[in-house]
């Protein structure tokens, strides 16, 4: 047990939020309490505030932010970008940044800079509202990215040099040890590769997050790779540290703020009415003895739907399942309390302040059950085949064969990205598909002839899921799953037009493999968009 660990629990202070931090100093032999949690006096050196730190970030220069789903993001040097962003325009010289981090951020990073007009480039996935404005105006470029492939990219050097790395972490113990934040993301690639870092030091960070960390250093890039001995979703094959090369830290910025931590709603009908097909289908494949009683790890993306089918498991008398996933999210939190879920793995939390409250008060309890990991881990596609996940993830529209489209509006329209999704969906056990089959009230179908972008694959997609029923497209043929997929989980609005069209697109006599009338599979699309009920950004 760390030194951390073992004292702060006699202490009633509430250390997520006082900002002290209470260490054995090997130098004066004895307890040390300190209201900075830099303990480690050649860090103390380099001190400074978000403004002067942003001075080493300059016009052009490509920075690699932590940060993933709005936790463990850096709170002050965004802010002190946007106005220095704001005095070069004054000066009438530019400062655009590109920017790389884990996953999507918070309005405070990402929303902030690309107001700003201070973003060239962005990756490998975002959901914030302006940057999608901007990605889809053509004002900003997007690199939408597997985000288990991210570091291997960076190491190849596929997407240029790192300048600076911008990472927030909890504390910094005396010899130098960096306790890592609420998220990990790409922070390990970040700081071997950046030239420059700059610490952003979160006393709303709780320190007790310490122990959560598993930082795996046996990554490489081919033909050095080894296997990564990682069997069950619980092992620990790393370090409880951020390793970071000191002599590259050229400030260390503090911060008190909280992540992003959005209030969680509940679910609704349509949510858990998908739901409760999900769970239907998971006890007839128990039965059917394709799964074990307790399930396989479970990737869960975030959401109302995700949510729900959480909240269903949890009620539904299953014990001992694991979750290998990217997220903690409420859902999760409340089936580890309520001892449903043994384990879970990820690389980042994405919860409700109330959510927050109750991973705070109860840390002791929570550090044993959660592991935080590297991005590169937490969705890696060894891992995820050997493993055998049973992957969940939402999407915007399937088509009748089971391609499935995760991030183009009508084709064309960025909305977030492909995230984790391919990672696990490709490399799981059982990858489902999850939605409502209409959006924009009932406006639009979510099952369609032909997707207008394919993300997931018709060989990758095994369950399509709606509030109308779930389609398990295992074994099928392509005329066969068109059947399924329309008659299972089409809304009624839509089912007549779409078996209209499979039965036409049959009757045509082209390729019957997979048939097809292509000019109106692409006019589907163009009818609704003339609806008006688009999203413009
Ligand atoms: N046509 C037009 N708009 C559509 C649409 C369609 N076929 N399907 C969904 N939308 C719109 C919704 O109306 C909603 O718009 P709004 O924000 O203006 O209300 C928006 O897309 C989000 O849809 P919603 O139904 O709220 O679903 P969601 O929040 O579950 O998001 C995805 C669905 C696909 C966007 C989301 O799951 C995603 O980004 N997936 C890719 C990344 C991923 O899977 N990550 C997890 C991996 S670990």
């Amino acid at each position: 047990m760390s030194v951390f660990a073992a004292v702060l629990p006699h202490l009633n202070a509430p250390f997520s939020h006082s900002g002290a931090f209470f260490s054995f100093s090997a130098k004066y032999g004895a307890f040390m309490f300190s209201h900075s949690r830099i303990l480690c006096p050649e860090l103390q050196q380099k001190i400074m505030t978000a403004e002067q730190a942003a001075d080493f970030i300059r016009d052009g220069d490509t920075v690699g932010m932590s940060g993933f789903t709005g936790a463990g993001y850096p709170k002050a040097l965004p802010g002190a970008l946007v106005n220095k962003a704001q005095i070069q325009r004054d000066l009438k010289k530019p400062f655009k940044i590109n920017l790389w981090t884990g996953a999507s951020t918070a309005p405070e990073l990402d929303g902030v800079l690309a107001d700003a007009d201070g973003i060239n480039l962005r990756l490998p996935y975002q959901s914030d509202p302006i940057c999608r404005q901007q990605i889809n105006s053509g004002q900003m470029h997007y690199i939408d990215l597997h985000l288990s492939e991210v570091s291997q990219y960076a190491w190849s050097g596929f997407l240029g040099d790192l300048d600076v790395a911008v990472i927030e972490v909890a504390g910094i113990h005396e010899d130098g040890r960096i306790i890592p934040s609420s998220s990990v993301g790409n922070n390990k690639t970040w700081v071997e590769q950046a030239d420059k870092i700059i610490l952003e030091v979160n006393s709303q960070q709780s320190l007790k997050l310490e122990g959560m960390h598993d930082i795996y250093y046996g990554t490489a890039l081919p033909p050095h790779r080894k296997p990564i001995l990682l069997n069950e979703p619980a092992d620990r094959i790393g370090s409880q540290y951020l390793d970071i090369p000191r002599e590259k830290i050229v400030a260390v910025v503090e911060t008190s703020a909280p992540d992003r931590n959005s209030p969680f709603s509940p679910p609704d009908a349509v949510s858990e009415q998908i739901a409760t097909n999900i769970l239907a289908f998971f006890e007839h494949e128990i039965n059917k003895g394709r799964l074990p009683a307790n399930l396989l790890p479970l990737q869960s993306g975030v959401g109302n739907i995700p949510n729900a089918v959480l909240s269903g498991l949890d009620n539904g008398g299953y014990k001992n399942l694991s979750a290998y996933t990217e997220v903690i999210q409420d859902g999760m939190l409340q089936m580890l309390k309520s001892g449903t879920l043994s384990v879970a793995s990820a690389t980042a939390f994405s919860l409700s302040p109330d959510a927050l409250v109750e991973l705070n008060e109860n840390i002791d309890f929570y550090r044993e059950k959660i592991i935080l990991r590297q991005q590169d881990i937490s969705n890696h596609p060894e891992i995820a085949r050997r493993l055998g996940i049973i992957a969940m993830n939402g999407l915007i529209e399937a088509d009748i064969y089971g391609n499935v489209n995760s991030t183009h509006v009508m084709g064309t329209r960025m909305m977030n990205g492909i995230g984790g999704s391919g990672d696990f969906a490709r490399n799981g056990y059982l990858s489902i598909f999850m939605t409502p089959s209409t959006a924009k009230n009932g406006a639009i179908s979510a099952i369609v002839p032909m997707v207008s972008h394919v993300d997931h694959t018709e060989h990758d997609v095994k369950v399509v899921v709606t509030e109308q029923g779930l389609a398990d497209l295992r074994g099928l043929s392509p005329r066969q799953r068109a059947r399924v997929i329309i008659n299972n989980c089409a809304h009624p609005d839509f089912k007549d037009q779409l078996l209209d069209y499979y039965e036409r697109a049959c009757a045509s006599g082209r390729g019957m493999h997979t048939p097809h009338l292509l000019n109106e599979a692409l006019s589907w699309h163009e009818r609704f968009e003339q609806t008006g009920t688009m999203r413009q950004d």
